[in-house]
């Protein structure tokens, strides 16, 4: 292996360069040379490369976003942007590529190995924090922090004014950032897409505070539960309870953006190191994690067909705490 690339592909995810850093600085300690592509895979089918070396990735440790951009392609998903992306690699001189991303990204990269024999391995990089063969994604602990210190201040304003607010934060069809922040902002209720939350425990949890006196509630709606969207929540508790003084906030993008935490500075470099080393080691379509604090390593197809899961026990710790 001479010449490896590396893409970051789907939402972006602070933490991301700090992995980009971490595989060039990485490969350039092993005498590899490294590329990187541009906008995810569609940068991968135009060909939109640009040599890195270890001075390119200077600077970028402490910044949010990502230096090579992302894109969610769709020229990739058919076998000719495939076939086309193959090519490019190889005209490149590439015999290696690493893939910073979420399940989506690991898609593209698995079917890449498959039709072409591209060796792939991947690095999780997802606010959402969904994959499973890791505990932590890059980027889930930077956004949780984003929306924790959002919930406070909005704390703030809630008790001011005897209010609830329902707050929705991201996370697609997984419950983890809505899990985390919930449980450390001291929410009433925290509505999962993993959970069937009816509107009446929720008026049951919001007519309790209300019995014990409690000035400010907060629920935390992640985006893709079953019950609604907050803005429908708010009038169905309204109609049930029309004194309710209820207001919503997407907290939206704010939860991609920002300095990346400790933690996820240091998995990306982790994650980045690992992921180098495994190509040299010869293993490919795998995606490096770390589980129970150790390097894990999870054929793609695994980490793409199963779900992570929440941890049940922070749930009932939620909903012990938020009396
Ligand atoms: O996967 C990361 C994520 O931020 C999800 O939490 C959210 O559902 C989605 O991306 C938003 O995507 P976009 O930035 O394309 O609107």
């Amino acid at each position: 292996m001479k010449r490896i690339a590396v893409l970051t592909s789907g939402g972006d995810a602070p933490g991301m360069n700090a992995a980009i850093r971490a595989v060039v600085r990485s490969a350039a300690f092993y005498g590899l040379e490294s590329v990187g592509v541009y906008r995810g895979y569609d940068g991968l089918v135009e060909a939109d490369f640009v040599p890195l070396d270890s001075k390119s990735v200077r600077n970028i440790l402490a910044q949010g976003g990502t230096m090579l951009k992302s894109a969610r392609s769709q020229a990739f998903r058919t076998p000719e942007g495939r076939a086309t992306a193959a090519a490019n690699l190889a005209a490149q001189g590439i015999d290696g590529l690493v893939v910073i991303g979420g399940d989506g990204t690991f898609t593209g990269a698995h079917k890449l190995f498959e039709e072409h024999q591209v060796p792939v391995v991947g690095i999780p990089g997802t606010i959402d924090n969904d994959l499973y063969g890791t505990d932590y994604t890059i980027g889930y602990d930077t956004a949780s922090n984003t929306v924790v210190e959002s919930i406070d201040k909005i704390r703030d304003t809630a008790n001011s004014h005897n209010r609830l607010f329902l707050v929705e934060v991201m996370g697609r069809d997984a419950g983890f950032i809505a899990l985390s922040s919930g449980l450390a902002t001291g929410a009433i209720s925290i509505v999962l897409p993993e959970r069937n939350t009816t509107i009446e425990e929720l008026q049951a949890a919001i007519d309790q505070g209300a019995e014990r006196k409690k000035t400010s509630n907060i629920v935390v709606v992640a985006e893709g539960n079953r019950l609604g969207t907050p803005f429908e929540l708010a009038d169905a508790l309204k109609k049930h309870n029309p004194d309710l003084d209820v207001k919503v906030t997407i907290l939206g993008h704010i939860q991609r953006g920002g300095s990346p935490s400790m933690l996820d500075r240091v998995n990306a470099s982790r994650l980045g190191v690992a992921a180098v080393e495994a190509l040299l080691n010869g293993k490919s379509d795998v995606m490096v994690g770390i589980v129970s604090g150790q390097l894990a390593h999870t054929h793609l197809p695994m980490a793409i067909l199963n779900k992570a899961s929440l941890d049940e026990d922070l749930l009932r710790i939620a909903r012990i705490l938020s009396i």
